[in-house]
């Protein structure tokens, strides 16, 4: 295992050095995936008057090769940033991006950029056309925020739709374009999503299509499949500054319009589902033709404001494909498959199962600084479930503040330590706590950073989530967690509940770090499963072209 060191990551995606941002425009084509993203190839930190399009190019998701920046902001209609945006496909195959530009008077735009040479397997240059901007900045949006334009869809009259995010007169909208050319584009009166609360920032918009079946399919849909039956559409907004939430419903492709499947959460976005409970933004999916899966991209930006010292800031949640769950309402997010190509050494169950009341057993026998480990615990006796205080029914997270790994309960806490020193001074803490509720029970999952590092000044929050399981039938959780150097990213309950941290711990730069399971309940935890690997170092931006070719 080659350690990364700098704090930088083995297989996230980031570039050499600098800073990055939003995922921008990412698709399969002609054999390799493209990922665009927010790019300051001047820095370390965001730059409003700098911001380029960064690129690169893979075959496999998981290596990767930098290629020159597709878009700078070189022309009037951009010259303060090349902001966020979308690529489509159009038909003949040639690929066209759309993009906020900010204008050389500061104004945000909408561009379009297309493949200069759709032949070009690694599609390095990029025209803008002088027609630019293609959407004007309109009247009535105000605060200056009009932006991030989402892939676009064709629809059955053959028109091409896209969604921009825009504060209209105040409010919080998603607004649809129709375009027969890709050039001339006209509002539909009607925005997709108002928001009545007072939410006037909306941040990366995603609309895309998903497969209702009462299974569960995994499979994908393009972003143009036509609505109908058997087919839901999911809106995810980003709040700004704050996190990524979505809501399943129903598209109605001819009007342009959005009926949400749970209409009791409102129009404000922040009550509804969140992507995920922990540390990600500014998410965008990509539809992989090559093996039909919706594949979601998203930021995870540095906690520790470390940034300038290290000479790189960002760094992009691992790709995950995503589909609707058997429920219809929530989204299953599950690591793509390729990262199995990583994994080197496997270690499993090597102790009895079971993890008595204040017990920790150590998984010794692979590097765990960067690993994939899956486990499933059986809680063999509810009885002892503490009560729910009322006051946290709400409050996920300020429960896991409150009660964190450390603190005993009845069944659990019980989870895993990860990236834990020696001592366990440092450690961070992903685990959950069974509750007595209304005469059923609630599972609560977190990710407890409090211990995760000794650096003076890190960010330690806690996160937490309700799973949406009925542990007395099922008897059984599951937990996923990728860990990665400075970041942990967990997949609960086969991915219907995710957690993201960036952690800073200061012993893992120096080299050995541990994996535990722990269980601070009251009676004995059973692990029924567990597989640990050390996963390789992946080849993210390195150089050379070579391993991307496959
Ligand atoms: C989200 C965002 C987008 C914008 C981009 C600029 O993080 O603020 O709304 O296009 O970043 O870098």
């Amino acid at each position: 295992i080659e350690h990364p060191g700098n704090g930088r990551t083995a297989y996230h995606f980031q570039p050499a050095k600098h800073w990055q941002n939003d995922p921008n425009g990412p698709m399969y084509h002609n054999g390799l995936y493209h990922f665009f993203y927010q790019y300051n190839p001047h820095g370390p930190t965001w730059d409003t008057g700098k911001l380029s399009w960064g690129h690169s190019v893979s075959g496999d998701l998981v290596n990767w090769a930098a290629l020159d920046n597709a878009l700078d902001p070189t022309a009037p209609f951009d010259a303060n940033g090349c902001w966020s945006g979308s690529a489509t496909i159009l038909p003949g195959g040639r690929p066209a991006i759309l993009y906020t530009g900010i204008d050389a008077d500061k104004v945000q735009v909408q561009n379009v950029a297309f493949a200069k040479d759709p032949s070009d397997p690694l599609l390095r240059e990029w025209e803008k056309p002088s027609c630019n901007p293609v959407i004007p900045y309109p009247a009535d949006v105000t605060g200056n925020n009009f932006r991030d334009p989402t892939e676009a869809w064709r629809g059955r009259d053959g028109l091409w739709r896209v969604g921009i995010v825009a504060e209209v007169n105040g409010v919080g909208s998603l607004l649809v374009y129709r375009s027969a050319d890709f050039l001339r584009w006209q509002r539909n009166a009607a925005p997709l999503h108002a928001s009545s609360r007072d939410v006037p920032v909306l941040e990366c918009p995603d609309l895309f299509p998903v497969a209702a079946a009462a299974q569960g399919a995994t499979e994908g849909l393009e972003t143009s499949a036509p609505s109908g039956a058997g087919v839901r559409h999911v809106l995810k907004l980003t709040d700004f500054a704050k996190e990524d939430h979505y809501m399943v419903g129903f598209y109605d492709d001819v009007a342009d319009t959005f009926v949400p499947a749970e209409p009791e959460r409102g129009d404000d976005p922040d009550n509804w589902r969140r992507l995920d409970h922990g540390h990600l933004y500014a998410s965008k999916s990509f539809y992989d033709a090559r093996n039909k899966r919706r594949i979601l991209w998203a930021w995870v930006d540095e906690t520790d404001g470390g940034g300038v010292a290290r000479g790189w800031a960002g760094i992009q949640a691992f790709p995950r494909a995503m589909w609707l769950d058997a429920d219809g309402k929530r989204l299953v997010q599950w690591p793509v498959e390729e990262i199995e190509t990583l994994r080197r050494k496997r270690v499993g169950l090597r102790w009895a199962t079971d993890v008595e009341a204040g017990g920790r057993k150590e998984i010794a026998g692979i590097v765990s600084s960067q690993a994939d480990v899956e486990v499933v615990f059986e809680i063999p006796n509810l009885e002892e479930a503490e009560t729910l205080d009322p006051e946290w029914v709400l409050d996920p997270k300020g429960l896991c503040a409150a009660k964190g790994a450390s603190v005993h309960g009845g069944v659990g806490p019980f989870g895993l330590l990860v990236l834990a020193s020696g001592d366990l001074e440092e450690h961070t803490a992903v685990f959950f706590r069974v509750f007595k509720h209304d005469g059923k029970y609630k599972v609560l999952m977190c990710t407890d950073l409090t211990k995760s590092s000794t650096k003076a000044g890190a960010h330690k929050p806690s996160y937490g989530a309700f799973l949406d399981v009925d542990v007395e039938k099922d008897k059984f959780i599951s937990l996923r967690t990728l860990i990665d150097h400075t970041v942990v990213e967990s997949f609960g309950d086969g991915g219907r509940t995710c957690m993201t941290a960036r952690v800073y711990p200061e012993h893992a730069a120096m080299g050995s770090t541990h994996l535990y399971v722990f269980n601070n309940g009251t009676g004995a935890v059973k692990v029924s499963k567990l597989e640990a690997w050390e996963l390789a170092t992946a080849a993210v931006n390195g150089g050379s072209l070579a391993p991307v070719v496959v």
